[in-house]
């Protein structure tokens, strides 16, 4: 009874040296019960209540795993720690603390700003959409008591949601094994170290002895992507996002400029109650040059799309709404248009109307939301809904981003630095697992929508022209 390691990829975990190690690969190998024992490794050596841990996941439900894997190693090991149910903590005879916890949104950090954790785990880091979590928590990983190891670890799989920025972070850089240093602008300072270990199924006996048949189960998965991702490790695989491969911040997110007065300018609309609303401004180009920040003037190809400013009805958690009357929303839309125009439209420009999420137009009782909105002097158009045509819409925002390179004469698409709503959800955008062309509807997805129903409009407009001009 009692654990040991795997050799290979678990014995090189628990022994690593390196502040920052992850361990990734394909599914099976071990991967959860090694984080644990990397913090249990520690404990009943001395460090007694010194030696605190915290392993997050991003939903308590998420944790359960953890909690039942945990509770089937710690009890063999330490026949008298106590698991607390209600409060997730793990409470070892010598004094030692683990707390399983949910980590879910950036604000999350609060929880802990300024507490010490010389351990601190991150189970399955490919769920987490953005860095920003496992970022913040840096500062925590520390202790006050002289002679206490210090790690930040985590695991993960390829595939999910984060798949892009752990493969940048982790996969990228360097071969497993070794270290990837950063150091400061100057070239001498050495930053931070990290490294990540490869694991694989088949150095799990244990699992390969109970279980004969997990590995032909992997290999029977249908999405192919997601087969070669948990069968192989394979990181190169398309995953997570809609825009993978496409977004890039340094030429797509741009400063400011004001808006020549003969460029259309339109608003665009995801509506929203429970969840958020989101109103983006848009600008497009007709060719007339614009003067940017640095004082240089440049055309931009005729039909080139820029989002000026944007208006995101939520109430400062990720994904959840305002609950505001949409004649609130048209008043709050006139107010915000009078600022666009005194400081981002040359004088002369105006605003006209554009589409809208066609949900609006649903007549009940006798009302519907654009009427509500009328009132206050926003009118709108009917976005398109017609099947296939969410597919079409991000398929076309891939074009247009594709297309942002510079000395490109097709029109491209790019976001003022201050939308930054925007900037937090689309690039992220997940694709639906079942219909990998589309996006998981389940995503924070209004910014998204919204910019798929005035790219359709765009689309609509190119039709427009080609038939009168034929
Ligand atoms: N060293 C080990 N000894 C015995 N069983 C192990 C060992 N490592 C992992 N296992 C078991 O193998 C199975 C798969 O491990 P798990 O940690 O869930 O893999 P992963 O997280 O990489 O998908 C689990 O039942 C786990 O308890
Ligand atoms: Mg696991």
């Amino acid at each position: 009874m009692g654990f040991y390691p795997n050799a290979g990829s678990q014995l090189a975990f628990l022994s690593s040296p390196v502040w920052e190690t992850l361990i990734e690969g394909t599914r099976g190998g071990g991967k959860t019960d090694i984080v644990l024992m990397d913090y249990a490794q520690h404990v009943g050596r001395g460090f007694k209540a010194n030696w605190r841990g915290v392993l997050f996941r991003q939903t308590y439900k998420q944790l359960d795993d953890v909690v039942a894997r945990s509770k089937k190693w710690f009890w063999q090991i330490f026949p008298h720690s106590k698991f607390n149910g209600s409060d997730y903590k793990w409470q070892f005879p010598t004094g030692e603390e683990l707390l399983l916890r949910r980590f879910s949104a950036p604000d999350d950090y609060w929880d802990y700003h300024g507490h010490e954790y010389p351990w601190i785990g991150w189970e399955e880091l490919t769920n987490w959409p953005t860095v920003e979590c496992y970022d913040s928590m840096k500062s925590c990983s520390r202790s006050s008591h002289p002679g206490m190891p210090r790690k930040y670890r985590a695991n993960c799989n390829p595939w999910g949601i984060g798949h892009n920025w752990v493969k940048q972070y982790y996969i990228d850089p360097a071969p497993p094994g070794t270290i990837i240093r950063e150091y400061a602008k100057d070239g001498t300072s050495l930053l931070s170290e990290r490294t990540r270990i490869r694991s694989f199924v088949w150095e799990n006996t244990a699992l390969m002895e109970a279980d004969p048949t997990y590995v032909a189960k992997l290999a029977s998965i249908k999405n192919k992507n997601k087969r070669r991702a948990w069968l192989r490790g394979d990181w190169d695989v398309v995953s997570g996002g809609i825009l993978d491969g496409i977004w890039d911040e340094q030429s797509h997110v741009i400063a400011p400029f004001r808006i020549p007065s003969t460029w259309r300018i339109d608003r665009a609309f995801d509506w929203g109650s429970s969840k958020p609303f989101w109103v983006g401004w848009w600008a497009e180009s007709d060719g007339t040059g614009v003067k940017l920040p640095d004082g240089t003037t440049k055309h931009y190809p005729r039909g080139s799309l820029f989002l000026i400013a944007e208006w995101y009805g939520w109430n400062g958690t990720p994904n959840q709404g305002l609950h505001m009357l949409s004649s609130k929303i048209g008043s709050g839309i006139k107010e915000r248009e009078e600022i666009i125009l005194r400081n981002l439209v040359i004088p002369g420009g105006t605003i006209v109307p554009g589409p809208a999420d066609a949900s609006i137009f649903d007549i009940e009782n006798g009302n519907c939301i654009a009427d509500d909105m009328s009132v206050a002097g926003v009118r709108w158009e009917r976005a398109d809904k017609s099947p296939g045509s969410r597919v079409q819409g991000w398929e076309k925002l891939r074009e247009y981003l594709n297309n942002s390179a510079e000395q490109n004469d097709e029109p491209g698409m790019r976001i003022f630095n201050t939308c930054r709503h925007w900037i937090r959800t689309v690039p992220g955008l997940p694709r639906d697992e079942k219909n990998p062309d589309d996006v998981d509807s389940a995503a924070e997805d209004h910014a998204g929508d919204g910019t798929r129903y005035r790219i359709w409009t765009a689309q609509r407009g190119l039709v427009k022209v080609a038939i009168s001009g034929s």
